[in-house]
Protein backbone atom coordinates (compact mmCIF):
# COMPACT_ATOMS: atom_id res chain seq x y z
CA UNK A 1 0.00 0.00 0.00
CA UNK A 2 1.08 3.37 -0.89
CA UNK A 3 2.12 5.54 2.34
CA UNK A 4 0.11 8.52 2.50
CA UNK A 5 2.55 11.43 2.22
CA UNK A 6 0.99 13.69 4.62
CA UNK A 7 2.02 11.08 7.58
CA UNK A 8 5.26 10.35 9.36
CA UNK A 9 6.21 7.29 11.42
CA UNK A 10 8.74 6.84 13.86
CA UNK A 11 9.12 5.23 17.32
CA UNK A 12 8.34 7.18 19.98
CA UNK A 13 9.45 6.60 23.39
CA UNK A 14 9.49 2.85 22.82
CA UNK A 15 6.52 2.73 20.66
CA UNK A 16 5.99 2.50 16.86
CA UNK A 17 3.89 5.43 15.77
CA UNK A 18 2.61 7.21 12.92
CA UNK A 19 0.90 10.82 12.26
CA UNK A 20 -0.76 12.77 10.42
CA UNK A 21 1.51 16.23 9.49
CA UNK A 22 2.25 18.52 7.19
CA UNK A 23 5.34 19.78 5.22
CA UNK A 24 6.27 22.59 7.15
CA UNK A 25 5.14 21.43 10.46
CA UNK A 26 7.77 20.82 12.92
CA UNK A 27 8.85 18.19 14.93
CA UNK A 28 8.28 20.05 18.52
CA UNK A 29 4.70 21.34 17.12
CA UNK A 30 3.67 17.67 16.10
CA UNK A 31 4.89 16.29 19.75
CA UNK A 32 3.08 18.99 21.44
CA UNK A 33 0.15 18.66 19.65
CA UNK A 34 0.08 15.06 20.41
CA UNK A 35 0.27 15.56 24.19
CA UNK A 36 4.12 15.40 24.77
CA UNK A 37 3.90 18.46 25.93
CA UNK A 38 6.95 18.01 28.42
CA UNK A 39 9.15 19.05 25.32
CA UNK A 40 8.76 22.73 25.58
CA UNK A 41 8.50 25.54 23.06
CA UNK A 42 11.27 28.59 23.89
CA UNK A 43 12.84 30.37 21.15
CA UNK A 44 11.80 28.12 18.19
CA UNK A 45 15.15 29.31 16.93
CA UNK A 46 17.86 26.51 17.63
CA UNK A 47 18.98 29.10 20.47
CA UNK A 48 17.54 27.68 24.07
CA UNK A 49 17.30 24.13 24.17
CA UNK A 50 13.74 24.16 25.90
CA UNK A 51 12.75 21.88 22.89
CA UNK A 52 15.62 19.45 23.19
CA UNK A 53 14.31 15.32 22.64
CA UNK A 54 16.27 12.21 21.78
CA UNK A 55 16.62 11.17 17.66
CA UNK A 56 18.29 8.17 17.82
CA UNK A 57 20.13 8.55 20.78
CA UNK A 58 21.50 12.43 20.02
CA UNK A 59 20.04 15.33 21.79
CA UNK A 60 18.31 17.84 18.69
CA UNK A 61 16.61 20.86 19.17
CA UNK A 62 13.17 19.92 17.94
CA UNK A 63 12.06 23.39 16.68
CA UNK A 64 14.61 22.90 14.27
CA UNK A 65 13.74 19.72 12.67
CA UNK A 66 10.65 19.01 10.03
CA UNK A 67 8.08 16.54 11.40
CA UNK A 68 9.04 14.22 8.59
CA UNK A 69 12.52 14.28 9.06
CA UNK A 70 11.98 11.75 12.48
CA UNK A 71 10.65 8.78 9.36
CA UNK A 72 11.80 5.59 10.37
CA UNK A 73 14.34 7.31 13.75
CA UNK A 74 14.08 6.78 17.46
CA UNK A 75 12.86 9.56 19.10
CA UNK A 76 12.91 10.23 22.43
CA UNK A 77 10.80 13.06 24.64
CA UNK A 78 11.14 14.16 28.55
CA UNK A 79 8.30 11.36 29.14
CA UNK A 80 10.21 8.35 28.66
CA UNK A 81 12.49 9.43 31.60
CA UNK A 82 11.56 8.74 34.90
CA UNK A 83 7.74 8.96 36.72
CA UNK A 84 6.41 11.42 39.69
CA UNK A 85 6.73 7.81 41.59
CA UNK A 86 10.07 6.90 40.16
CA UNK A 87 12.55 9.73 39.34
CA UNK A 88 15.14 9.21 37.44
CA UNK A 89 18.51 9.86 39.43
CA UNK A 90 19.28 13.32 37.88
CA UNK A 91 15.20 14.21 38.42
CA UNK A 92 15.97 12.74 41.83
CA UNK A 93 19.40 15.17 42.46
CA UNK A 94 17.36 18.01 41.01
CA UNK A 95 14.70 17.99 43.77
CA UNK A 96 17.02 16.83 46.54
CA UNK A 97 19.26 19.81 45.77
CA UNK A 98 16.61 22.29 45.05
CA UNK A 99 17.86 23.57 41.75
CA UNK A 100 14.40 23.86 39.78
CA UNK A 101 13.28 27.21 39.47
CA UNK A 102 10.59 27.74 36.70
CA UNK A 103 11.56 24.65 35.31
CA UNK A 104 11.12 25.75 31.87
CA UNK A 105 14.10 24.57 31.06
CA UNK A 106 14.35 21.24 32.75
CA UNK A 107 13.11 18.72 30.51
CA UNK A 108 15.55 19.99 27.98
CA UNK A 109 18.46 19.67 30.07
CA UNK A 110 17.35 16.36 31.36
CA UNK A 111 17.60 15.47 27.69
CA UNK A 112 20.55 16.37 26.69
CA UNK A 113 21.99 14.88 30.32
CA UNK A 114 20.43 11.81 29.04
CA UNK A 115 22.45 12.08 25.73
CA UNK A 116 25.36 12.46 27.77
CA UNK A 117 25.30 9.55 29.64
CA UNK A 118 24.32 7.18 26.96
CA UNK A 119 27.17 8.32 24.65
CA UNK A 120 30.23 8.59 26.98
CA UNK A 121 31.54 6.72 30.14
CA UNK A 122 33.76 9.06 31.53
CA UNK A 123 32.44 12.74 32.30
CA UNK A 124 35.44 15.02 32.90
CA UNK A 125 33.62 19.22 33.25
CA UNK A 126 34.78 19.92 29.57
CA UNK A 127 32.62 17.34 28.02
CA UNK A 128 29.92 18.01 30.28
CA UNK A 129 29.89 21.35 28.90
CA UNK A 130 29.87 20.47 25.13
CA UNK A 131 27.03 18.50 25.83
CA UNK A 132 24.83 20.65 28.21
CA UNK A 133 26.07 24.05 26.65
CA UNK A 134 23.04 24.34 24.09
CA UNK A 135 20.67 24.76 27.10
CA UNK A 136 19.82 28.04 28.55
CA UNK A 137 18.03 28.44 31.85
CA UNK A 138 16.61 31.85 32.07
CA UNK A 139 16.24 31.74 35.53
CA UNK A 140 19.79 31.28 35.94
CA UNK A 141 19.89 28.44 37.88
CA UNK A 142 23.01 26.91 36.51
CA UNK A 143 25.31 25.93 39.64
CA UNK A 144 22.40 23.75 41.06
CA UNK A 145 21.75 22.19 38.30
CA UNK A 146 25.58 21.53 37.27
CA UNK A 147 25.98 20.20 41.09
CA UNK A 148 22.84 18.10 40.56
CA UNK A 149 24.49 16.58 37.86
CA UNK A 150 27.79 16.73 38.62
CA UNK A 151 26.90 14.44 41.39
CA UNK A 152 24.70 11.94 39.31
CA UNK A 153 27.85 11.89 37.08
CA UNK A 154 30.52 11.32 39.99
CA UNK A 155 28.24 8.69 41.29
CA UNK A 156 28.34 6.93 37.71
CA UNK A 157 32.27 7.44 37.27
CA UNK A 158 33.07 5.43 40.59
CA UNK A 159 30.54 2.99 40.15
CA UNK A 160 32.48 1.97 37.09
CA UNK A 161 35.87 2.11 38.89
CA UNK A 162 34.63 -0.48 41.51
CA UNK A 163 33.10 -2.43 39.20
CA UNK A 164 36.51 -2.52 36.78
CA UNK A 165 38.56 -3.00 40.20
CA UNK A 166 36.70 -6.00 41.45
CA UNK A 167 36.52 -7.66 37.99
CA UNK A 168 40.84 -7.06 38.04
CA UNK A 169 40.68 -8.57 41.32
CA UNK A 170 38.58 -11.18 41.59
CA UNK A 171 39.40 -11.54 45.34
CA UNK A 172 38.41 -7.95 46.11
S1 LIG B 1 12.71 26.22 21.34
FE1 LIG B 1 14.12 25.01 20.25
S2 LIG B 1 16.07 25.79 20.77
FE2 LIG B 1 14.64 27.15 21.74
S1 LIG C 1 14.58 26.97 35.99
FE1 LIG C 1 13.55 28.62 34.95
S2 LIG C 1 14.48 28.61 33.00
FE2 LIG C 1 15.67 27.22 34.11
Amino acid sequence: MKKNPNTVSFTLNGERKTFITEPNEKLLALLRREGYKGTKFGCGQGTCGACTVLMDGRAIYSCLLFAMQAEGRDVRTIESVGTHEKPSEFQQELIDGAAVQCGFCIPGMIMSAEALMKAEDVYPDDVVREYMDGNLCRCTGYEKIWGALRRVLDRREEGREQSSESRSDPKA
